[in-house]
């Protein structure tokens, strides 16, 4: 279970998911916030059109985010490139298909969502980018 300082605030950030890039770090921590501020919206009961605003803004910043992240794996001909692209495009569709059913009132919105997006985010960033990080740094030394 969750602990939260707020009821407001969902994604905590800490040390250990920074990773050593300054614009993946600070990319991470923008997501982190605009999670927390979907939380807020969410546990406020923001309008639907509010919330949908929220949730495709975010999907847009976490689709450039990834397209940083892959351009840089390309770069430098990273193996496992492919396995993290799917990772990525699972999450894009997965949030696509939420704003589908959202958009149809088929969904209602909860902190299930906000809960699953912090733990996505902070397994993912402990996992595959830290270890894209860690072989891009090998690399360069
Ligand atoms: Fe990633």
């Amino acid at each position: 279970m969750m602990t939260a300082s707020s009821p407001l605030t969902i994604a905590h950030w800490q040390d250990e998911y920074l990773i050593g890039d300054a614009r993946i770090d600070q990319e991470h921590q923008i997501l982190f916030n605009m999670v927390n501020d979907l939380h807020a919206a969410i546990q406020t009961a923001a309008s639907p059109v509010r919330l949908q605003a929220m949730i495709q803004t975010m999907a847009d910043h976490t689709a450039e985010h990834f397209q940083h992240e892959e351009a840089l794996m390309l770069m430098h001909n990273y193996p496992g490139y492919g396995r993290h692209k799917q990772v990525h495009d699972n999450l894009l569709a997965k949030v696509s298909r939420l704003l589908a059913q959202f958009d149809q009132q088929e969904v209602v919105l909860s902190d299930r969502l906000t809960e699953f997006l912090t733990e996505w985010l902070a397994h993912h960033i402990r996992g595959e980018d830290q270890n894209m990080i860690e072989f891009l740094r090998d690399r360069n030394d």
